[in-house]
């Protein structure tokens, strides 16, 4: 399987399994299938609220001997509620107790966007936290420090803009090693692919098949469903292969490490199968043109409210 490579020498395997969305019962078994059939990269969360059935997945994998704890690449993201330079360590140490692992592979600062600590989820403008209570430069060095620490072996961000990437530069003396943000061929972040790789910063592809499973809340009335695209399904059947994954195997070629989720077994296995396949000129220019700035996760309106400081999250 290809990998993305960091500054130090260290290689992140491109296919993950993500478990946002994956329920606590399920999840546990998702997780040791995964790692049992290959999968070395898992990516975490602690807003998924099943860190610590992950963790019982890790505990019993890795104590069986069957997979070692440092062969597998193991992300997960700080809430948005932990931004304060005094929280972010703290959070970080609650999440590696609920995965029972004593260092990450790579910790994130899940959204640009920072909520007064005894808020999950907010419903009204003060409880948010603004830019100018706490920048995100302030996030950043904590989680550097983390680094230092030796808690985290890379630091970086997820759904962050170029813009917002270019100000950190600006304000900090080390870059975010990674950007996670949603992509696929409906979003495809050509500037942002560009401008990560013209800085060495690497790029996740999240709900990279369409994140079917979202609640109904969560989704709009028109909303398209990737997986039945038309071309995807002609490429996926010119290539004795299913819809999936085409468009796992398309963010690997792209040079992104991409983490599909699923809780099912035979679909867990089937995404990492993907490497198996290759896609040729014509696949990805067919697949170029499915580009419409389509976003599944509506993180502008999830945590913007018109006039606070979130207004633009994407910078767009
Ligand atoms: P399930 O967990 O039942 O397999 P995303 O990664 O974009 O968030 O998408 C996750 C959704 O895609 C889930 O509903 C998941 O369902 C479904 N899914 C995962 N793998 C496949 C696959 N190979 N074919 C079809 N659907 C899949």
């Amino acid at each position: 399987m290809r990998t993305l490579k960091f500054k130090n020498g260290d290689q992140m395997p491109a296919v993950g399994l993500g478990t946002w969305k994956s329920k606590p019962k399920m999840v546990e078994n998702a997780v040791e299938h995964a790692l049992k059939n290959g999968y070395r990269h898992i990516d975490c969360a602690a807003i998924y609220g099943n860190e610590n059935e992950v963790g019982n997945a890790f505990k019993k994998v890795f104590d069986s001997g069957e997979v070692k704890r440092e062969e597998v690449w193991v992300t997960s993201k700080l809430w948005n509620n932990a931004h304060k330079k005094e929280d972010v360590i703290p959070a970080l140490k609650q999440t590696l107790k609920d995965l029972q692992l004593d260092y990450l592979d790579l910790y994130l600062m899940h959204w640009p966007v920072a909520f007064r600590p005894d808020v999950k989820f907010p419903e009204k403008d003060e409880e948010f936290l603004s830019l100018e209570e706490v920048p995100l430069s302030e996030t950043w060095e904590a989680m550097l420090e983390a680094k230092k620490q030796g808690l985290v072996k890379h630091v970086g961000v997820s759904n962050f803009s170029s813009t917002k990437l270019e100000n950190l530069r600006k304000e900090t003396t080390e870059m975010p090693e990674m950007n996670q943000v949603e992509l696929h061929p409906y979003l495809q972040q050509n500037d942002l692919l560009e401008y990560c790789s013209e800085h060495g910063i690497n790029l996740t592809a999240y709900s990279p098949l369409g994140s079917g499973d979202r609640t109904e809340e969560m989704k709009a009335d028109d909303e398209p469903v990737l997986l039945e695209n038309e071309v995807i399904q002609k490429i996926a059947k010119k290539h004795n292969a299913s819809p999936a994954q085409i468009l796992i195997k398309w963010a690997e070629l792209r040079g992104t490490a991409v983490i599909p989720k699923s809780t099912n077994e035979g679909r867990i296995e089937q995404n990492l199968q993907s490497v198996g396949y290759e896609l040729d000129k014509e696949d990805f220019e067919e697949i170029a043109k499915l580009d419409k700035h389509y976003r599944y996760v509506k993180g502008d309106k999830q945590f913007a409210t018109e006039g606070n400081s979130y207004e633009n999250i994407f910078d767009e």
